[in-house]
Formats: C-alpha cells, sequence, structure tokens
C-alpha cells in the first residue's frame, strides 16, 4: 500500500501537496502524520490527499458586496479543480471593500498582501487561485502572490451591471460623483438623488466603469495570468463561472509544471510593459500606477528597470482605445461584449511583447494566435483602432520639477478644461482635509477661476493611507466653473475626472517636501507638453522654508521618523505603516516589503 510510506521511517518525505513545507518537530515524519491526522478531520481521504492541492483564496465578506458571488464562484472553481483531478481546499484572507475600511483601504492594502504572502506561504498548496475583484484585493493579492512565489491564478469576481433611472444608464461609480454634483449643485432634487442611490450597484460585482478594479481586472489579463475574458465578464453572468470553471481547470495543469510557473518566472519586464501599454489603451485608474509599481517593486528581477518614467514614455506611443467612462460613455459589460480584452490585446498587438509568457505556459502572441478575433461594428466603436483612438496618446502622464522631484501623476485623458494643461496659476493651499471640509465652501474663500487648489497631507502617510481626496471639489463660491487645476499627494478614484494632479512625491508628510511648503499666492505651472510641474520659487527659497518648517515642527514637538513626520509614534498596525511606508512612485509599499527593500529603508531614514 502506497500510503504507508509516508510513516515508513527508512524513506524520506519528498513532494508537493501535503508534503510541503514539512519543518516542525523536526521529523519530517510525523508532522506529516499529524498533518493527516488533523486534515483528516475534516473528512478527506487519502486518495483526495495523493492529489495535486489546490488551494483558492476566499475574501468573501458581508462588508463586501464587490465579492458577492464569491459563494457561486467556488462552486465553479471547484468543479474545474476536482474534474480536472486536484484536490480544491479553500481558506479565507481579509477583504477589503472600497466604502468599509477606514481609514482607507488603501491603508490596508499592504496588510491585505502580508496575509496573502504569508498564507501561501504556509499552507500546504502546490497552487493557488485568489478570488478578488475590489480595488485594493487584487493589487494586495499580486503583491503577495510575486513575493510568495508559488504559482497563482487570479480569479476576479467581475463588474456590476449597469442600473437605469427615468431612462437613463448609471453606474458605480462615474455616476455616483456626477450625480452628487449634480444634487450639490442644486440640479437634482431630493428624490432623485434617493432614487438615483438605489439603482448606482443594481448588483453585485465590482464597480462597472473603467475605475480601479476593472483596470487591475485589464492589467491581470495582460500580464497573462488569467483567460482574457476573466477581465470584463460580468459579476452575475454564467460566462463569469465558466471562466471560474476554466481557472480550475488551468490550476490543475500548473500544479504538473510547479517550477515553471512561478509568478517571478512568468513575469519579466515585457509583461509589465505590456500591462502598462493596455493601462494607457485602456485610459485606466492612476491608482493603478501605485499598485503596479508596488507588483514591479517586489519582483527581485524587474524591480528598478521599469520606473514613473517609463510609464511616461509608453503613453507617448500608446493611443486611448477604450470608449468607457469615466474617459468615454460606456460600461464594463459593454466592453465586454465587443469583445473584451482579447479583441484588445488583438488590437494592440504591434505594441506588445509578443514573447511574454502566459500562466499556461504559452506565450502571449501563441495565444492570439490560437483565438483570433475578428471586429464588427459594436466592437469598433467601444474598441476603437490604432488609427481612430479616443485620445492620441499620453492617456495618463508623468509630471516632474521642483514641485515634485519623485514625480507626479496626471491623468491628462480625464481634463475637463484642456487649457489647464498648460497653466500658471495662484495657489490657494489647504493644509490637511479638515481643513479643506471648514473653508471649501465657505464665501470668505480668497480664490478665483484661475486659481490653482492644492491639498496637503494626503500621501501615503499623510492622512494615513493616501486618501482619495485629491477630486478637490470647485468651491460653492465659484459656481458654474466645471474645471480647475487641482494638486494633492493623494490619489482619486478611478472613476472620477478632471485636471487634476496627484501622488506628488515626495509627499508633506516628509519633512524636506516642496510640495509641504507651498502657500498661498505661490505660482504654480503646469506644463504637459514639457511634463513640468513648477512653483515659482527659487531653490535657495524652497530649502529656507523646509528649515523653517522644520523649526515648527520641534516647537510643536512633531516626531520625525528619517524624514517622516508621524506624530507622535503609535501602537500596531498604524504605528508600523506610518514609519515603513514608501512614497506613491515605489507603490506606497512597505519599505521592507520590496525586493530592494534594505535600500529603500536607508534613502528615507537617514
Ligand atoms: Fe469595489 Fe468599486 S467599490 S470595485
Ligand atoms: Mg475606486
Amino acid at each position: 500500500m502506497d500510503d504507508l510510506q509516508d510513516y515508513d521511517l527508512n524513506k524520506p518525505v519528498t513532494g508537493t501537496g501535503l508534503r510541503q513545507g514539512l519543518t516542525s518537530y523536526g521529523d519530517t515524519h510525523f508532522s506529516l502524520f499529524l498533518r493527516k491526522v488533523f486534515i483528516k478531520a475534516a473528512g478527506y481521504g487519502e486518495d483526495a490527499l495523493a492529489r495535486p492541492i489546490i488551494g483558492i483564496i476566499n475574501t468573501g465578506s458581508g462588508f463586501n458586496p464587490c465579492h458577492g458571488n464569491i459563494t457561486q464562484l467556488m462552486e465553479a472553481v471547484k468543479r474545474g479543480v476536482q474534474l480536472n483531478g486536484g484536490l480544491a481546499i479553500e481558506f479565507p484572507t481579509i477583504s477589503l471593500h472600497e466604502s468599509f475600511a477606514s481609514p482607507t483601504s488603501m491603508f490596508l492594502r499592504n496588510l491585505m498582501s502580508m496575509d496573502t504572502e504569508e498564507m501561501i506561504k504556509a499552507q500546504p498548496v502546490d497552487v493557488c487561485i485568489m478570488i478578488g475583484g475590489c480595488d485594493k484585493t487584487v493589487p494586495a493579492q499580486l503583491m503577495g502572490a510575486v513575493s510568495a512565489n508559488k504559482p497563482v491564478l487570479p480569479l476576479i469576481t467581475g463588474p456590476m451591471m449597469p442600473g437605469s433611472f427615468k431612462g437613463q444608464r448609471i453606474g458605480a461609480c462615474t455616476d455616483c460623483r456626477n450625480n452628487w454634483a449634480a444634487y450639490r449643485a442644486g440640479d437634482l432634487d431630493i428624490e432623485d438623488i434617493y432614487g438615483i442611490n438605489e439603482e448606482l450597484a443594481p448588483t453585485v460585482g465590482t464597480c462597472g466603469v473603467m475605475g480601479t478594479a476593472s483596470t487591475m481586472a485589464c492589467i491581470t489579463a495582460a500580464l497573462g495570468l488569467m483567460p482574457f475574458g476573466g477581465a470584463t465578464a460580468p459579476a452575475v453572468s454564467s460566462a463569469r463561472m465558466r471562466v471560474a470553471e476554466q481557472t480550475g481547470a488551468e490550476a490543475v495543469a500548473v500544479a504538473s509544471k510547479l517550477a515553471e510557473r512561478r509568478p517571478q518566472t512568468i513575469l519579466s519586464r515585457e509583461s509589465f510593459i505590456n500591462a502598462i501599454t493596455v493601462l494607457q489603451a485602456i485610459g485606466g485608474s492612476t491608482n493603478a500606477v501605485v499598485h503596479l509599481m508596488a507588483i514591479i517593486n517586489r519582483h527581485p528581477k524587474v524591480a528598478g528597470t521599469i520606473t514613473l518614467r517609463t510609464i511616461d514614455e509608453i503613453g507617448r506611443k500608446t493611443p486611448l482605445l477604450i470608449d468607457l467612462k469615466p474617459s468615454g460613455d460606456n460600461y464594463m459589460n459593454d466592453f465586454h461584449n465587443a469583445g473584451g480584452m482579447l479583441a484588445l490585446m488583438h488590437t494592440l498587438r504591434p505594441l506588445l511583447h509578443l514573447d511574454a509568457l502566459a500562466i499556461t505556459g504559452e506565450t502571449l502572441g501563441q495565444r492570439l494566435d490560437a483565438n483570433p478575433f475578428k471586429p464588427f461594428p459594436f466592437s469598433l466603436q467601444l474598441i476603437r483602432p490604432l488609427d481612430n483612438p479616443l485620445y492620441p496618446s499620453s492617456a495618463l502622464v508623468t509630471l516632474y520639477g521642483n514641485l515634485a522631484p519623485g514625480g507626479a501623476i496626471l491623468k491628462a485623458a480625464a481634463s475637463k478644461d484642456r487649457s489647464l494643461l498648460e497653466y500658471e496659476g495662484p495657489a490657494v493651499v489647504f493644509e490637511n482635509t479638515a481643513d479643506l471640509a471648514a473653508r471649501i465652501d465657505s464665501e470668505d474663500l480668497d480664490v478665483s477661476p484661475n486659481s490653482v487648489l492644492v491639498l496637503k497631507s494626503i500621501g501615503p502617510i499623510g492622512n494615513p493611507g493616501m486618501p482619495e481626496a485629491g477630486v478637490i471639489p470647485i468651491p460653492r463660491k465659484l459656481k458654474g466653473v466645471k474645471d480647475m487645476l487641482r494638486l494633492s499627494d493623494g490619489r482619486m478614484s478611478g472613476t472620477a475626472g478632471g485636471t487634476i494632479v496627484l501622488h506628488i512625491s515626495p509627499e508633506s508628510g516628509i519633512v524636506d517636501s516642496a510640495f509641504g511648503i507651498l502657500r498661498n499666492g505661490d505660482m504654480i505651472r503646469l506644463s504637459l507638453k514639457n511634463r513640468q510641474l513648477e512653483v515659482r520659487l527659487s531653490d535657495e527659497e524652497i530649502a529656507a522654508r523646509v528649515e523653517e518648517r522644520k523649526a515648527s515642527l520641534q516647537k510643536q514637538n512633531m516626531a520625525l521618523h528619517g524624514k517622516r513626520i508621524v506624530g507622535t509614534r503609535k501602537r500596531g498596525y498604524r504605528g508600523l505603516y506610518e514609519t515603513s511606508v514608501n512614497q506613491a512612485e515605489e507603490g506606497a509599499d512597505f519599505d521592507f516589503m520590496t525586493a530592494n527593500g534594505a535600500e529603500t529603508f536607508e534613502q528615507l531614514s537617514n
């Protein structure tokens, strides 16, 4: 009986599945013996336990409607695993939803990535399927998976369907913002805003526009980690369940090629270049830039080879092709019906690295050849050809200058007043979100339509957790003004728009940040053409103000950790976060989690 071999002290314990990571007790046979004791408590027999073990990460939660289809997905994915000879075992990690994670879901993304990494490493799984969807979930899972470096297959929960109000299609969350702004401006009455609230998220699933969740889903497909249809099939569709079943089957196939299908082997610099090309072509969320940098900086062979400058360079060559909100007019289910990522990848083919590998072992070129796509009128409307784009190039641009030596991001394609893209104006400065809330709608605010609105203290350290407060509302006294140049060290929702400069680095929470010393009336200059963000102050003036700031922080007894202004040292996760989070251009990851962690840590701590 083969099963007895596990207890034969003369034979070494080797193999995968339940036999992985048997380090406890200094007696591997006993460790395996004990493991079997406990797994048998769950009713598994020897035959089941001899199969490749496919771990399935369950991120379902009553507080996460974006993952509200997880029970059905779980059934379909397990069917895919078990019909193909694997053993599916599910386990939980934490779950993050945008609206139910305080202070921000971004604050908790790194915690989720650590949870994901350690659970993948700790448990005896050969391959992992990671079910996720909401904005920070997929980035956290990819960061954790790259670091854990066991084969993984992401399974996205999928976008929700659009709703309908008085004959108009509406959907989270671009229309959440538009309609709330209309209500604030007095253009919608209270009954209408109530009715709209009922319809903005009419099914489970992720936000149905090209926000962060959809962007990260498209990027995951572009990285070759899942089927193309896995990016767009609606959460409530049968197509989504078939993707789940297929993912289960593919996971079992991967289990026979463990060494070759590790994330650090599959993912190359070229895979990430493809992902950035897709990001630009879909006019994706600015948040994806931070997440991509965090994922890239977890990869020992790719870290340092891609920077914000790379994102800008790729943007210059890549047109915006997808007509989806917030840059265009449509919803994710339309993108799916138009051919989704398969159609887009065929369209982008001349710009892509076709040698990049997929989790299936094929190259991108082979996958595209095996799955042809013939455009039709509706698909061409949603997924424009390269020679008839929605926006010619550079949907997302990177800015540098004395105000952002570490870089800043602007979604040029989402600007509502293009004259603001080459612009100079005086700053109106808000020190933090409380200051903004107190004064933005005040009649006394010294602001004109030519002003540049500045919000500090919403960077990675600042709030903490880099809230999506970068879309500073237009002051009520400027009623009728549709767009203004706005600057912050924070983020904005992928579903928002305007001439909004984000992720300014170093953030104001770093003691020598030029952004941190801005004052009312300072002249700010943005030049899209030159990719420049400047304040009209000399280096000497900036240095003098930094010294002044240091002195005033000392007077207020504000503690510094290296260059970070952290106030009183906090306990627990918050303390860890504030003293370890790196800057936006590095991914706002913890410095000790990156592939080159020690180096980054030195820079900020000295
Ligand atoms: Fe989860 Fe938008 S709130 S994807
Ligand atoms: Mg969002």
